[in-house]
């Protein structure tokens, strides 16, 4: 049995979808069954419940022999000693790129905690750090709906944006192909774009001319300038220095990664 926690999430959904069409049935958690079934695949057995309770976490590893966990699933240290004890043989953890561009972060430091926590526990483990997901400019839905510029503060720097379903379809490979064990990808898109690309992308997708401009608070970009990370949620933009464009999805899924246009296409429905 694989079990996928955050079954409901933008990786989530496509590694599910692919898992079924490869003919795996796997086991999902959610806090939200009915907002599962919705989205999900039938024959998915589908687990209603928080991971951070003993019973419910007990339940969903029996059985399990490979774990798909990313730092929200719960209290993801908790969750890989429960792993552990449930004798899980394969577990693939999703980090952050964090880990190795900004390892004193918060998230870079809760991301190299999280996977040394999985080495210390004995589990045979993958990891996987993406960079910056394309679904971060949903963020920008309402802007884009309401108007033709999305007006936000950027550093202007160019970031490698990932689509989930590339970071889904690496885990896939991984949770059933041997010779993983013990490996770390770092995983981007194909090129590194700028907040004004990714608006023109979307544009390009919605038959619209959509323009990105600057907003220039000082305060935020001071704020911007200190702690990069800390600012990035829900704006949209990655304020951080760009990884560089990395290999491991091609060296994975034997294909290049998806680019920031075809995901636009794909999800234009989002900004209608
Ligand atoms: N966004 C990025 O740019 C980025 C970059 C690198 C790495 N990552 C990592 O990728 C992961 C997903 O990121 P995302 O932003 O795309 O999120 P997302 O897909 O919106 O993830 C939401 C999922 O997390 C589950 N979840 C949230 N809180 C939970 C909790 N307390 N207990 C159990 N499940 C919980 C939800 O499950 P239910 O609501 O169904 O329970 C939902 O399926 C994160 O761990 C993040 O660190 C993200």
């Amino acid at each position: 049995m694989i079990l996928v926690t955050g079954a409901t999430g933008n990786m989530g959904v496509p590694l599910v979808r692919r898992l079924r069409r490869s003919g795996v049935a796997p086991r999902v958690t959610t806090r939200d069954a009915g907002r599962a079934g919705a989205v999900l695949p039938d024959e998915v057995e589908i687990l209603e419940g928080d991971l951070n309770e003993p019973a419910f976490l007990e339940r969903a590893l029996d059985g399990v022999e490979a774990l798909f966990l990313f730092l929200e699933s719960g209290d993801p240290a908790r969750v890989l000693r429960a792993a552990a004890g449930a004798r899980v043989a394969r577990v693939v953890l999703v980090t952050s790129l964090l880990a190795e561009t900004r390892p004193m972060s918060f998230v870079g430091r809760l991301s190299l905690g999280t996977e040394a926590v999985m080495r210390e526990a004995g589990l045979r483990g993958t990891v996987l750090r993406p960079w910056e997901f394309a679904s971060n400019t949903l963020a920008w839905a309402r802007e884009i709906r309401d108007g033709d510029a999305v007006r936000k503060p950027s550093a202007g720097l160019p970031s490698p944006v990932i689509d989930p379903a590339d970071v889904a379809d690496v885990a896939a490979r991984v949770l059933v192909e041997d010779g993983h064990e013990g490996r770390t990808y770092a995983l981007t898109g194909p090129a590194e774009l700028t907040a004004e690309h990714k608006v023109e992308a979307i544009g390009a997708a919605l038959g619209r001319e959509l323009v990105f401009e600057e907003t220039r608070d000082p305060v935020l970009l001071e704020r911007i300038r200190v702690a990069p990370e800390q600012v990035a949620e829900g704006y949209g933009v990655c304020f951080m220095d760009s990884p560089g464009v990395r290999s491991a999805v091609r060296d994975v899924t034997g294909r290049p990664p998806r680019t920031f246009r075809e995901w636009a296409f794909e999800n234009a429905g989002s900004f209608k």
